[in-house]
């Protein structure tokens, strides 16, 4: 990988860090209640999906929710219509507009709701192209670090009934000194090894077809930033730029952030979901962003509706002094789905969003 990727490369991932952080307490009065007692709801979103904690789901729904990412990425059945030349499948597509977007989209105020944005697309492509009937499940992982057990015993990296777990070990570089890294070749068994599952793009901003394992690199020490301390130092703000600056934080691994828990806790130095622009290729990427999804949620839900209308944060990655989002800002996916403006995207149960968490 060339020297400046790696650096872009760098930068994203301190961005990826910024502690993300979380959902303490359900309010009372909106709590895991879903719609019609939520009092904000759009007539257009009378059943919201409920989207679950991924050790919530019933073993049906897991293997539903797998089967349903699998036939995304079967490019037999699916072909992309990103238009982004050389993609193979319809999860190609997710993981092309990440890659095309990726200079765009993080260490910026909209960073939280254009993946908001993203992941709503997908959960309706599961649905609608592979016939998927349930919502995009979370990954709580600080329920997981609190357990005290191996990462390899989490119901995430479950070999039958998860994702599968760490790559095997090799050797490598590790330009950043993520610390402990335990994997780094291909996962080995479950529903993503190879060739049930191929990562088609990247390494880095390549949107070439190079079909590839998934690799994951555990790495114990970044997993374990992810604490609900973090997660409430994230929600315990009162203006949404804040909450977007302090989820995101300072681009370095010297500072713990969620967001970059997740992202260098599993694909640490080699896998792919420590690859910035190519880290949708792992499938544990929208469980891990529906999370911190659902912390956005938890936060707008303190105060609404005052939390509906309120964003900011800069447009241009780190120009804090720049010009700042507003309701009016458009975020899009390219040809996967049409622009919207963050106004449309605010409410969980508007007329373009119709889900709740449980
Ligand atoms: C994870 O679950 C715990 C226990 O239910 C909860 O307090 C916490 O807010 C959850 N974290 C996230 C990020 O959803
Ligand atoms: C999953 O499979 C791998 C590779 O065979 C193995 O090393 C690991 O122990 C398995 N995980 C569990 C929880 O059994
Ligand atoms: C953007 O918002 C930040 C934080 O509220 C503020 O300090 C900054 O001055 C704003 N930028 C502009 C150009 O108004
Ligand atoms: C979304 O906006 C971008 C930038 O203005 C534009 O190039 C693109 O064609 C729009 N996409 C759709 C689907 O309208």
């Amino acid at each position: 990988m060339a020297s400046v990727s790696r650096l872009i490369r760098f930068a994203v991932i301190i961005t990826l860090l910024g502690p993300f952080v979380s959902l303490i307490s359900a309010s009372p009065t909106y709590g895991n209640v879903p719609s019609p007692k939520y009092p904000f709801a759009s007539p257009k979103c009378r059943h919201p999906l409920i989207r679950k904690d991924w050790r919530a789901l019933s073993a049906s729904e897991k293997k539903a929710y797998i089967a349903a990412v699998q036939c995304l990425g079967n490019k037999r059945k699916a072909k992309s219509i990103s238009g982004i030349p050389g993609l193979q499948t319809r999860y190609d597509d997710f993981q092309g507009v990440h890659s095309v977007q990726t200079p765009n989209i993080h260490w910026v105020g909209h960073f939280m709701l254009w993946h908001r944005y993203y992941i709503a697309i997908y959960e309706k492509t599961l649905r609608e192209v592979c016939g998927y009937r349930g919502a995009q499940p979370y990954w709580n992982w600080t329920i997981d670090i609190n357990s005290g057990k191996d990462m390899s015993q989490w119901p995430i990296f479950n070999n039958n009934t998860g994702f599968g777990g760490n790559g095997v070990y090799i050797d490598g570089e590790n330009p950043f000194g993520i610390p402990e890294r335990s994997g780094g070749g291909c996962v080995p068994r479950g529903p993503f090894a190879w060739p049930k599952w191929s990562v088609n793009l990247g390494p880095g901003s390549s949107l070439d077809y190079n079909p590839r394992c998934l690799a994951r690199d555990f790495s114990r020490p970044m997993m374990r930033w992810a604490t609900q301390e973090l997660v409430n130092w994230v929600l315990d703000v009162k203006k949404y730029s804040d909450f977007a600056y302090r989820l995101e934080n300072v681009p370095v691994f010297t500072v713990p952030n969620v967001h970059g828990a997740g992202h260098f806790g599993v694909g640490g130095a080699l896998g792919a979901l420590g690859d910035v622009y190519a880290s949708p290729g792992d499938p544990i990427f929208f469980l891990h962003h529906t999370t911190m999804d659902r912390m956005l949620w938890t936060w707008q839900k303190r105060k609404l509706p005052a939390r509906l209308y309120d964003v900011g944060g800069p447009i241009i990655p780190f120009d804090y002094t720049g010009p700042n989002i507003t309701l009016g800002f458009k975020v899009g996916l390219g040809k996967l789905a049409p622009n919207v403006t963050l106004a449309q995207i605010m409410n969980l149960q508007g007329d373009i969003l119709c889900y709740d968490y449980q």
